[in-house]
This record gives structure tokens, C-alpha cells and sequence, in this order.
């Protein structure tokens, strides 16, 4: 796993932002070979986005031949409705740039037919050829996507009840009112992300710094979801000085000391 600590959320959105575009330039996508990108929602990734969009803006990149998944979805919510995913990946993201309408791909939370739409999405994902790279937030608890303490490192795409933890934490975006929070959501398994090739996960602040200590020095528990990411071969956890203020200095020191090993280098 590699480590790499900034000093503030715009540097790792900027940082993670270059680094997409670099991996979608690198791999040439054509309309036959398309480049697959996993999505988040929250907080967390629109800083990414909004430099990902500039960087489009100025010409540097382009989205037409880029295929993505997000990674959940909120049961009973429409996908015009204000607070679900859906709506949060078109207005913060897919309206700014030149992405093909049928490239993308988001969870039904409307269906009813919660097996069926979780099969869908793992073929779809399957036929495209896998994910290239699964971009992750971090809930304070360790949780990715909506896979919370103790989900299955197995787990593929299915229906998840959430907990009042996440509930309470997520009422942030309905007005702080928890009542209007659905309680039930469809997500990617741990499985699921744990396919693609490479995976950056990132977080920023002081609500993350526990998550981020055990994700890093502890072992891999499923108590803390995102610490299985120590064991894909190319993971990255991209976070700030706050929210790796939790680690020790020797850890800081150990993953500091490979990026500028990797500086010297080049
Ligand atoms: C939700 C989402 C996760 C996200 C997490 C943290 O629970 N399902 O995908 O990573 O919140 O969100 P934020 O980035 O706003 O802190």
C-alpha cells in the first residue's frame, strides 16, 4: 500500500486529480477499450472532481472514451432527488464534462428488484472488462462505499440496512434531519472493489484520523473495512496532515521516505 500524506484537502484533491489523468492518458482509451473508473459521492472527492473538470475545461482531458461505476446508491430515493447519488454525481461532476451518458453507470435505488439490479451491475462491470481504478472515500468508521464495520471482504454489489452511526452522519446532507436519511442502500461489495486494478482512497481532516490510523497501522479487520486495502497490490491512500496526525512518527517517516526515494529517482 502506498501512503502519501499532504499538507491540506485541495493538495490531495489537485494530487489525485493529475494522478486519474495520467492513468486515463497512459492507457489510450479508445470507444472498443474504454478506460473504467470507480466513483464515490461525499465530501471527500469534490475537490477531485471540480480539478477534474478544470483540467477538461482547459483542454487536457477528455472523458469520451471513460466508462464509470459509482459505487451506491440510496434505496427509495429518485435519481433526480436532491440527496441521491445519482443527482450528486450529474451536478457536481458528469454535467462539466464530455462523458457519453451511456458510459455511465449508477445503482437503480428505485428498483424492487434488489437481486437482480445488483447482478446487473456486477455483469456490467464484468463485460466492460473489470474496473481500472476504484476511487474511495473513508467513512469515520473505516466503512467504503456503504460496507460498514463487519461487512464480508467477500461482499459483492447487494442491498445494505445502514447503521444510525452512518445514518446520523449522513443526515448532514438532508438538513440534519436523520427521519428523511433512508435506511436502506444498494452498494459494491468489498469484493467488488477489491477487483479493480489499483484503488486511491482518500480523506482528509480530523473526523478520518482514527479510520486512517487503522486502515494503516493496524491489521486487516473487518472491523475497519477500508484496512483490507493492504492487501491489493496497488492501493494508495492519499490524505492530509490532520487526518494523519493519528499515525506514529515512524510510520510518517517510513511512507514520507518512499515518496522522496521516489522523487530522487526520477
Ligand atoms: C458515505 C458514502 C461513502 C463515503 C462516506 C464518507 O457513507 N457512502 O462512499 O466515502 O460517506 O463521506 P465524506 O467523504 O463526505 O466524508
Amino acid at each position: 500500500m502506498r501512503v502519501l500524506i499532504k499538507p491540506d484537502y485541495d493538495s490531495c484533491a489537485k494530487w489525485t486529480a493529475e494522478y486519474i489523468i495520467y492513468k486515463i492518458q497512459q492507457f489510450r482509451p479508445t470507444a472498443n477499450k474504454p478506460f473504467v473508473i470507480g466513483l464515490p459521492t461525499g465530501s471527500s472527492p469534490l475537490g477531485v472532481y471540480q480539478e477534474l473538470i478544470n483540467q477538461h475545461h482547459a483542454g487536457k482531458i477528455s472523458f469520451q472514451n471513460v466508462v464509470t461505476f459509482n459505487m451506491d446508491e440510496y434505496i427509495g430515493l429518485p435519481p433526480d432527488h436532491p440527496q441521491s447519488y445519482s443527482r450528486f454525481m450529474w451536478d457536481n461532476f458528469f454535467n462539466f464534462i464530455d462523458i457519453k451518458k451511456e458510459n455511465v453507470h449508477l445503482l437503480d435505488g428505485m428498483t424492487t428488484d434488489y437481486v437482480s439490479e445488483c447482478q446487473r451491475y456486477e455483469d456490467a462491470i464484468k463485460e466492460v472488462g473489470g474496473v481500472n481504478l476504484f476511487l474511495c472515500g473513508i467513512g469515520t468508521d473505516g466503512h467504503i462505499a456503504f460496507n460498514e464495520p463487519a461487512s464480508s471482504f467477500a461482499s459483492r454489489t447487494r442491498i445494505k440496512l445502514l447503521k444510525p452511526e452512518t445514518i446520523i452522519a449522513n443526515s448532514r446532507f438532508f438538513g440534519g434531519d436523520t427521519s428523511q436519511v433512508p435506511e436502506k442502500v444498494l452498494t459494491v461489495g468489498i469484493g467488488t472493489i477489491m477487483d479493480a486494478q489499483e484503488i486511491i482512497l482518500i480523506a482528509s481532516g480530523k473526523n478520518k484520523q482514527e479510520a486512517i490510523r487503522q486502515t494503516i497501522e493496524c491489521g486487516i479487520n473487518h472491523l475497519c473495512p477500508a484496512s483490507i486495502l493492504q492487501m491489493h497490490e496497488h492501493a494508495i491512500v492519499i490524505c492530509d496532515d490532520c487526518a494523519a496526525d493519528k499515525l506514529r512518527p515512524d510510520t510518517i517517516k517510513y511512507f514520507k521516505n518512499i515518496e522522496r526515494s521516489k522523487m530522487i529517482k526520477k
